[in-house]
Parts: C-alpha cells; sequence; structure tokens
C-alpha cells in the first residue's frame, strides 16, 4: 500500500547531506570513464582543437604521458583517433593497414608507458584515412560499399590487435562488420581482445568538432545517412544491438549520449548487457559554450550529465571531459 501526506513527506530523506548520500542510488567514479585522445604527427607537439576548447591533439612521443596521467586519475581506458595528414588519406583509407600508422605508434607507446594497467580502445572505421571522409570504399556513384568496406575494417581490426589494443570498437556502422572482425581476431588468436560495437550510432548533427580534430570535415561531401541510423527511429537501435550481440559484440555503445539516453536505458532493460555511452564532441563543446557564457557552471554540468548516463544504466561514459571528471571524483 502507498502511504500518502502527511505519512509520506519525500523531502524527509532529502533534509541533510548524510542522509542524501545515504539514499543515493548511482555512483560516478573515474572508473567509470574513458578518455577519447586525438593523436597527429610530429614531436613533441600539443595542438589545440578550436572547436574543442580544452582538447588537443597530441603527437606519439607525448600520448604516454596522457596515459601516465590517466592511471593516476583512475580511468581505465584510452579511445584512440588518429588525425592523418592529408597526403597519407586515400580513396580507399589504405593507411588503415599501415601497421605503423599513427593510431598503431600511440597504442604501442601507450603500452610502453603503462604496460597493461590501462584498457586501449581502438576506433575502426576509415574517416580518418579516406580522402572523401567517409567511413567506407566509395564506387563512382558515391554509394558506400558495404561488404567491400568490411573486408577492409577486418584487415584494420587485426592490424589495431597486432598493435596491442585491448578493445575494438568499430564504429562504421556497416552491416555484419562485427561478426567477420570477431571471426579475423579468433583466427589471429586474438581471443582475449574484445569488441565494444558502435552498435546505435546516429547520424547525428553533434558529430561537427570531431570531424575538425580528425581532419576530415573539410573533406566530407554529403552526410551519412546511408549508414547511420535515423534520429527518428529506436526500435532500429534495439535491432542493430541485437545483431551486433548475436555476432559476438562484447559490449554496445549508444552515441550520441544525452539526446539518445531513452536509447541506452532501452538497450539495458533489453539486453542487460554492458551498455556505454559516448557523450560526443559536440555534446562537450555545448556544455562548454554554456560555461564559456556564464549559463551554467561546466563542473556541475558536467557531473550531472555524467551521472545521467549512469541513472540510465550504461556501465560506462566515453567523454571528452573525462580527466576533469575524475579530477573532481577524487581519482
Ligand atoms: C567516425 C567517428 C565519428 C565519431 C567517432 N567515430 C564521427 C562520424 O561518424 O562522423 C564522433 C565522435 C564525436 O563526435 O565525439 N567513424
Amino acid at each position: 500500500m502507498m502511504g500518502s501526506y502527511p505519512a509520506v513527506r519525500l523531502r524527509r530523506t532529502r533534509a541533510h547531506a548524510w542522509s542524501r548520500a545515504l539514499h543515493r542510488q548511482t555512483v560516478l567514479t573515474p572508473a567509470d570513464l574513458i578518455w577519447p585522445l586525438f593523436v597527429t604527427e610530429g614531436r613533441g607537439v600539443e595542438e589545440p582543437i578550436g572547436t574543442l576548447p580544452g582538447v588537443s591533439r597530441w603527437s606519439v612521443d607525448r600520448i604516454g604521458e596522457r596515459a601516465l596521467e590517466a592511471v593516476s586519475l583512475g580511468i581505465p581506458c584510452l579511445a584512440l583517433f588518429p588525425n592523418t595528414p592529408a597526403d597519407k588519406r586515400s580513396e580507399d583509407g589504405q593507411e588503415a593497414l599501415n601497421p605503423d600508422n599513427l593510431m598503431c605508434r600511440a597504442a604501442k607507446a601507450i603500452r610502453d608507458a603503462c604496460g597493461s594497467d590501462i584498457g586501449i580502445l581502438t576506433d575502426v572505421a576509415l574517416d580518418p584515412y579516406t580522402s572523401h571522409g567517409q567511413d567506407g570504399l566509395v564506387d563512382d556513384a558515391g554509394n558506400v560499399l558495404n561488404d567491400d568496406t568490411v573486408a577492409v575494417l577486418v584487415d584494420q581490426a587485426v592490424n589495431q590487435a597486432e598493435a596491442g589494443a585491448d578493445i575494438i570498437a568499430p564504429s562504421d556502422m556497416m552491416d555484419g562488420r562485427v561478426k567477420a572482425i570477431r571471426m579475423a581476431l579468433e583466427m589471429g588468436g586474438h581471443h582475449n581482445v574484445q569488441i565494444m560495437s558502435y552498435a546505435a550510432k546516429y547520424a547525428s548533427a553533434f558529430y561537427g568538432p570531431f570531424r575538425d580534430a580528425v581532419g576530415s570535415r573539410g573533406l566530407l561531401k554529403g552526410d551519412k545517412k546511408t549508414y547511420q541510423m535515423d534520429p527518428a527511429n529506436g526500435e532500429e537501435a534495439l535491432r542493430e544491438v541485437a545483431l551486433d550481440l548475436a555476432e559476438g559484440a562484447d559490449s554496445v555503445m549508444v552515441k550520441p549520449g544525452l539526446p539518445y539516453l531513452d536509447i541506452a536505458c532501452r538497450v539495458k532493460e533489453r539486453f542487460e548487457v554492458p551498455v556505454f555511452a559516448y557523450q560526443v564532441s559536440g555534446e562537450y563543446a555545448m556544455i562548454e559554450a554554456a560555461a564559456a557564457a556564464g549559463a551554467g557552471e561546466r563542473e556541475a554540468l558536467v557531473l550531472e550529465t555524467l551521472m545521467a548516463f549512469k541513472r540510465a544504466g550504461c556501465s560506462g561514459v566515453l567523454t571528452y571531459h573525462a580527466p576533469l571528471a575524475a579530477r573532481l571524483l577524487g581519482g
């Protein structure tokens, strides 16, 4: 039987800090965070990204420092994204298969700096390597080819696993890629390399600053709507997740984050598997812009939004605010 006022007063348990602490249902810790890092060529480079204030691209020789910082803050995993120079980009994105590409060198540098104290997540998709900025191979008519792309993504994933990646994260949204990548990893002896699939990834307007960061914004003609999901669709996200799990994904991601919190929550309730959310570049920029405009307080906005992901059922969050949040959380 539900009581009623005045026997029931929900303010009672909120009246003191100790009581609020005691009743708090959701916890956010540095261990919930994955820190995305952008890697660039050169030596001793820190290159600020205009549309992502406070976020920089780092040269490979400075990536180890970031990894050590993450370990000291209690952040368990880094996600790597390369800013491939224009002369190494091509129609077919072959640089993705180079064992000595930026991503692979960065993964090795992290391993040298931190051993197995930190997880390395690598993104599988061709957009940081193609001259047209699409995530896959494109035919003469401009169509992004599914099966031909999957064949390249498989080699890209194996290349990353050989460089020491712990988690392969396909963000390309081609059909059937998780199964193909899982089989290749098994064949290559990478039984314990995980797959975190960007299962429900939407064709979103929130990716702009990321495309600046990896240098693909000016290159991309058109959009990604033939492979990334329509923001209007919810059920389809559940189908995407079901397929990726059946194909061998260890965990799934929903992306972007806050505008798709309903999806994260539905996926968690339906499948009871580890769900991650990507609080993407445009969301980061929005918080920074609000803080800069005096419309909100940065630290409070960051912690409230990250807590929301945990409350929705996420195991963790990819966020550019990871080091700030970890510091605030006492990591
Ligand atoms: C590319 C990729 C994108 C992001 C992660 N991987 C951009 C895109 O799909 O165009 C976006 C991340 C962000 O905005 O922070 N496959």
